[in-house]
């Protein structure tokens, strides 16, 4: 390992996810950072920092989930009071950034929300952002401080490969899906199918409205980068058994699992969802069917490389085989 370009490292946590940054502590064997964070009654949300940061390598642990704009306010804060405090470089982990389905101007007089986050993001004084699997990697270019965007998928792809499922297909809940199935699809050496799927309008419903590929008489593994209302999902299950695949799975990085998705999801013809914490799911969100994935190890394993000046970018380059070998850590990503 380098020597670290800064001082000692610290991880704190806004209220969004604190269990997974406890996780995150623990794989690097440090101590939690003292930090107060809570809202006054007037819903002014205050920060106070209670160990010294002073010219410290901080990382602030912070997905975007439900109340997201709440916990968007409390980054931003965060990072403003890590700054004040002469905080040496402050890096945003985001494991999952909320907006990201906001990240063009696909009709008239509407806003690129994901763009002006990182603004704010930036403008707050973040000088990194460690994120996960982004609904879209070019978000990655809306910010002008440097970006690791880690993946899940490859993590779950062994696990998927532990079960050694056979026969399978691997499908893709859209077009824009399709490069993250593929490279699930070829690292378990598993045909791609594509769903066809068409948004009606602005509210969470979408429409089926072909298959690419075969899938008759399979086993299939839909994949995903979210699951928000779980429509997207149930619709794809049910086209699928529609046309004769025998069991459906399902893996997606992000379980945002709003409004009714939970309760849709267990009726569901799903034998099973691997999902990771990127986002914490409620008790009464724990579908049977649910298997939750650690994603500390890999962003642990990020941050350490980032505080040490070492690759990041080998997280993506392991070999697959080493790869099932070694804890969490090492996921192989595959971009193009
Ligand atoms: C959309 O482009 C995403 O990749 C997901 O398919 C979508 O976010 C899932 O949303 P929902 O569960 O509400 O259908």
């Amino acid at each position: 390992m380098e020597a670290a370009a800064y001082q000692d490292l610290r991880i704190f946590s806004g209220n969004a996810h604190p269990d997974l940054a406890r996780a995150i502590c623990s794989y690097l064997q440090t101590a939690f950072g003292a930090c107060e964070v809570f809202e006054f009654s007037n819903e002014n949300v205050f920060v106070r920092v209670q160990d010294n940061v002073r010219q410290r390598d901080v990382f602030i642990v912070q997905p975007l989930v439900s109340p997201v704009n709440t916990n968007i306010m409390e980054l931003l804060i965060m990072i403003d009071a890590m700054k004040r405090a002469s905080a040496g470089r402050v890096t945003a982990v985001v494991p999952y950034y909320a907006y990201g389905r906001s990240d063009k101007k696909d009709q008239p007089r509407v806003p690129i929300t994901a763009r002006l986050l990182a603004n704010l993001i930036e403008t707050a004084g973040a000088d990194r952002l460690l994120t996960v699997d982004l609904h879209a990697g070019q978000i990655q270019g809306f910010f002008n401080i440097p970006v690791d965007e880690l993946t899940a998928l490859f993590m779950i792809s062994r696990y998927f490969k532990d079960m050694d499922l056979k026969n399978l297909v691997v499908v893709a809940t859209d077009i824009g899906a399709s490069k993250r199935a593929r490279n699930v699809a070829q690292s378990l050496n598993a045909p791609l199918a594509i769903i066809e799927k068409r948004r009606l309008d602005n509210d969470d419903e979408s429409q089926v409205l072909n298959v690419i590929g075969e899938v008759e008489g399979m086993r299939a593994l839909i994949v995903d980068d979210e699951i928000d209302t779980g429509t997207t999902i149930i619709n794809a299950a049910e086209t699928l058994k529609d046309r004769g695949v025998t069991d459906i799975y399902m893996a997606c990085t992000h379980p945002v699992l709003s409004g009714s998705a939970a309760e849709l999801l267990a009726a569901a013809p799903i034998k099973q969802l691997v999902v990771t914490d990127t986002i914490p799911i409620s008790a009464e969100k724990h579908v049977p069917q649910i298997e939750v994935l650690s994603i500390a190890p890999l962003i642990g394993e990020a941050i350490s490389r980032i505080h040490t000046g070492s690759s990041v970018g080998e997280l993506f380059r392991m070999d697959p085989d080493l790869a099932a070998s070694v804890p969490q850590t090492m996921a192989r990503a595959e971009r193009g």
